[in-house]
């Protein structure tokens, strides 16, 4: 039971207040930023991009398209044919339209006579075209027609070409779609708002050997009379749908197809030869139809879906209604080639982009200001869907160390955002693609579904879906129907999440009254930096729960704490029980523990009596407030003590990933050495008992966690795997005993590490005779591990090589700035150094921000930061400047290594238990 309802004045105020790679990269895959980084130059803070939204006098009602790509001269001929609504008399139309050059433009009020356009005024900077008219058109309906032309870019947005190689070895070209947030306009002059919906008759002339998909089923395939080598193929009518999920295809293709539980026809299209590898995606997404089916109680529209691996894309995937865009990665999986991270992927993309088939397709975004809800639920969702589909890998657990923790890591910066953003220009929407609204808005969804309960929030999800279904909604709309749903003050709750940023603090303690437990609460903003100081400290309505000893699992008490400060009694509670605050860390806030709280969870730990996902959500909290100086370091690595019987995958990669970012920072302190036998010694007894080959029984999470520590003692030099890596190394490139998958990666980053020239060229050589991407983006990710300055060199060159496909290109310069500390450098300078060539290359499209959103941690980086980046207009969008966030991220480490260093508590150290005598000598 929920206890205390909104404090209505509290609630008022806050109302109108006002964004898997493996862990060794230390790379940051959020996204954001398309932008004019043209150059690295000195400048001051950039000004706000006028922008204006489509004028409303003229709107589409259904558009007739057909394109006609040329395949060999990379460019495409367009006729659009669109029924129109004059609202209001007008002689121009202004429509969305870029890198596109309008031959012909006329308008035929209905039953009138063709006018022609006597002129196209195009606003390149606003990407907009305006057509003026000789004389007025009138209210009503009509047909606009405009004849153009345009380019198969290699940008990887628009409409575009992506280059792939024939099982012959011939390299060849698709023609291929990424329209969101806003490229449609670079296919074919439309109004290109996610609010201005219409329908969509779609056909396509293409080389009759080819494939050519789009959203909806074929209905006419013929020859096309002026050339009998191509043929035109005619799509279903769509739904009515925002531009930017219209998508086609044209190239070489093989697919598999079944047909889901609740009848909708499901292909994965694969390239030529590989249909096999669509198999398990395809079982994923026959899978996922009816679990939203039911879920949502709305069915799934159209009467097919298309899943296709696309070999140049940007994204990860793009969920175009009923015709779904994957990276080859993101899709394909090889019975003995994939690793199990790769199938759990792809089933988290498959359930991700089907939810947006509902979550977005149906009901759409009225602008991008709400996109965060678009994303931010998908995200959450996609892993309902996986534990649905995969109950053994967990997922739930996975989500706190993968979007709960880096979230709250980069709200907690001073330069976070509200996940709700205003946005206008192009150049800002690219920009809330990232790491606040994907994971900081599924972690709100995930507390608010905790908080409203299944059963409340699926009757809330249906009326909106419902109700709003081909229309488009905000996200106070979701809220009411919640409410509704729910009868809980969802909005109160909600706005206090996503009109501010950050998340607060809770600090705890206790006192055993009788037979009771009195616990005193009181929330602060957590701050990065430190505590946070100055007045108004901004408050949140946090769900709280709380469990004890005598039931780790069940909540005993929940709260809603809607003060500043709050006490509340537990019944019944014994004196040697404990109590914990957040049960399964679904709450978006971090609790510090008075000492003698947390000295009382230990055992728990010990023991493993508290659920894993609270003992990951315990020990991220314990790194973090060490981190921001509130408590010591040492303290931290003592609570580390109980972790040693430590079984749970997750668990492991959450604590690595912490002690991997203070391994990297003690990289530029004369205790590197200690740290690394630091590490041996906490891998060292898991890595014993796991082996190096599966045991039979061993499950998806057992495969992860040996790759997990393998790889941590590889790369700490631990001798027997290293050892034992070389061994297996040589085998598999001899081809005596070829590598599990799930063993390559661990084995190929110990043996670059510790390996030399020849090793390098060997990897190089396994890269190029890989026939799958999954294993040439495995090799891509750990080349940085190598550590001498002519190798390191030679990896950065080869990022921009021929044999890396650009979306991987950011990876690579990645794994060298994550893997030493003289990588961190030669990556930094390698950046500045083919600046115009990167940029071109992504057109300021997001895997440029990406890019520089590295992690470095070299402490001469954030000075550079500053004075090369952090003010340079051409980073980061005019207001929110993304890089900074990073860079604010650096700062705050360095001080921490500052603490570091200047810690002197010997005395507490040399009582550790852990086995470790290499941690003393960091700290002395
Ligand atoms: N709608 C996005 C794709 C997208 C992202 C388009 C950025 C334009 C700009 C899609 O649903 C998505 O979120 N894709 C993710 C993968 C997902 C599993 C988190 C991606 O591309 O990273
Ligand atoms: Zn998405």
């Amino acid at each position: 039971m929920w206890l205390a309802a909104a404090a209505p004045s509290l609630a008022r105020r806050l109302l109108f207040l006002g964004p898997p790679p493996p862990p060794l990269l230390l790379l940051v895959f959020s996204r954001s930023s398309r932008r004019r980084l043209h150059s690295l130059g000195l400048a001051a803070m950039p000004e706000k991009r006028p922008f204006e939204r489509l004028p409303a006098d003229v709107s589409p009602i259904n558009y007739s398209l057909c394109l006609k790509p040329d395949l060999l001269d990379f460019t495409f001929e367009g006729k659009l044919e669109a029924a129109a609504q004059v609202r209001q008399a007008t002689n121009q139309i202004v429509m969305n339209c870029a890198d596109i050059d309008i031959i012909t433009a006329s308008y035929a009020p209905e039953g009138d006579e063709e006018i022609h356009a006597t002129g196209f005024n195009y606003q390149n900077e606003d990407e907009k075209v305006t057509l003026s008219f000789p004389s007025t058109l009138q209210t009503g309906t009509g047909t606009l027609k405009i004849d153009f032309v345009g380019e198969l870019n290699d940008k990887m947005k628009g409409f575009y070409r992506s280059k792939y190689t024939t099982p012959s070895g011939e390299v060849r070209y698709a023609a291929v779609t990424q329209f969101e947030a806003t490229d449609a306009r670079r296919a074919f002059p439309c109004w290109d708002e996610p609010a201005i919906k219409a329908t969509f008759d779609i056909s396509l002339v293409v080389p009759k050997d080819r494939v050519a998909l789009s959203n909806m089923n074929v209905i006419d395939r013929k020859p096309y009379p002026d050339d009998e080598n191509l043929v035109e193929v005619k799509f279903a009518r769509t739904p009515v749908m925002s531009t930017y999920l219209v998508a086609f295809v044209v190239g070489e293709y093989d697919f598999v197809e079944t047909r889901s539980k609740d009848g909708v026809c499901v292909r994965v299209y694969t390239p030529v030869g590989k249909a096999e590898q669509g198999k398990f995606a395809l079982e994923v997404a026959a899978k996922t139809l009816p679990f939203y089916k039911d879920y949502f109680n709305v069915p799934y529209p159209l009467p097919k879906i298309d899943l296709i691996a696309i070999a140049d894309f940007a994204a990860g995937a793009m969920e175009n209604w009923g015709l779904v865009t994957y990276r080859e990665t993101a899709l394909l999986i090889d019975p003995k080639n994939s690793c199990s991270s790769s199938r759990q992927w792809v089933a988290l993309v498959v359930g991700h982009e089907l939810a947006h088939q509902w979550f977005g397709n149906l009901v759409t975004m009225e602008w991008w200001t709400h996109l965060w809800l678009n994303e931010g639920f998908a995200s959450w969702i996609e892993y309902l869907c996986v534990d649905h589909c995969f109950p053994e890998y967990d997922i739930w657990t996975q989500f706190v160390s993968a979007d709960y923790t880096r979230a709250q890591e980069l709200d907690a910066l001073d330069n976070s955002h509200p996940i709700e953003v205003s946005v206008g220009h192009p150049s800002e929407v690219d920009e809330i693609f990232d790491a606040i609204s994907y994971s900081k808005g599924a972690s709100v969804i995930r507390m608010l579904h905790d908080y409203i309960g299944d059963k409340d929030f699926k009757k809330g999800m249906n009326m909106y879906l419902t109700k709003f279904q081909q229309k488009n909604a905000a996200t106070e709309d979701l809220w009411e129907s919640l409410e509704n749903a729910s009868g809980k003050p969802i909005a109160a709750v909600m706005n206090t999440w996503t009109k501010q940023m950050g998340f607060p603090l809770i600090y705890v303690e206790a006192e055993q009254v009788e037979d009771d437990r009195l616990l005193r609460l009181s929330q602060k903003k957590f701050c990065a930096g430190g505590s946070y100081v100055g007045e108004d400290c901004p408050q949140w309505m946090v769900p709280i729960t709380i469990s004890t000893s005598e039931d780790p699992n069940q909540a005993k008490l929940k709260i809603l704490m809607d003060k500043p400060e709050m006490n509340v009694v537990l019944k019944n509670v014994k004196p040697d029980q404990w109590v914990k605050l957040n049960l399964g860390t679904v709450g978006f806030y971090r609790t510090q523990y008075s000492s003698a709280m947390l000295e009382s969870l230990l055992p728990g730990i010990r023991d493993l009596s508290l659920p894993p996902v609270d003992r990951l959500g315990l020990q991220n909290d314990l790194f973090s407030l060490a981190r921001a100086g509130i408590i010591s370091t040492v303290e931290v690595l003592k609570v580390m003590e109980a972790f040693v019987n430590e079984p749970n995958y997750t668990v492991w990669s959450d604590l690595s990933c912490n002690l991997g970012i203070l391994s990297t920072l003690l990289s530029h302190t004369d205790f590197y050495e200690e740290i690394q036998e630091f590490v041996k010694d906490v891998f060292s007894p898991i890595g014993e008992r796991l082996g190096w080959d599966p045991k039979p029984g061993e499950g998806h999470l057992d495969a992860l966690l040996r790759g997990l520590v393998l790889g941590k003692l590889g790369k700490a030099g631990h001798k027997a795997t290293l050892e034992e890596a070389r061994r297996r190394f040589k085998d598999h490139v001899e081809g005596k005993q070829i590598l599990s998958a799930d063993l390559r990666s661990p084995v190929y980053l110990t043996v670059l590490k510790h390996g030399d020239g020849t090793t390098l060229d060997i990897m190089l050589k396994l890269h190029k005779q890989a026939d799958m991407q999954e294993e040439k983006n495995r090799i891509e990710r750990v080349l940085g591990a190598t550590l001498l300055p002519d190798l390191i060199q030679k990896v950065l060159t080869f990022a921009l090589s021929e044999e890396v496909r650009p979306q991987d290109t950011v990876s690579v310069i990645g794994g060298v700035a994550g893997g030493s500390k003289h990588g961190r450098k030669a990556a930094w300078k390698f950046i500045k150094d083919n600046w115009e060539e990167l940029y071109n290359r992504y057109q300021g499209g997001f895997l440029i921000s990406r890019l520089i959103k590295v992690q470095w941690l070299t402490p001469v980086i954030p000075a550079l930061w500053d004075a090369e980046v952090g003010r340079s207009p051409e980073v980061g969008s005019s207001r929110l400047s993304w890089p900074t966030c990073y860079q604010l991220r650096d700062l705050q480490l360095i001080k921490w290594l500052e603490r570091l260093r200047l810690s002197s508590r010997v005395t507490q150290l040399l009582q550790l238990s852990v086995p470790s005598s290499s941690v003393v000598k960091i700290f002395c």
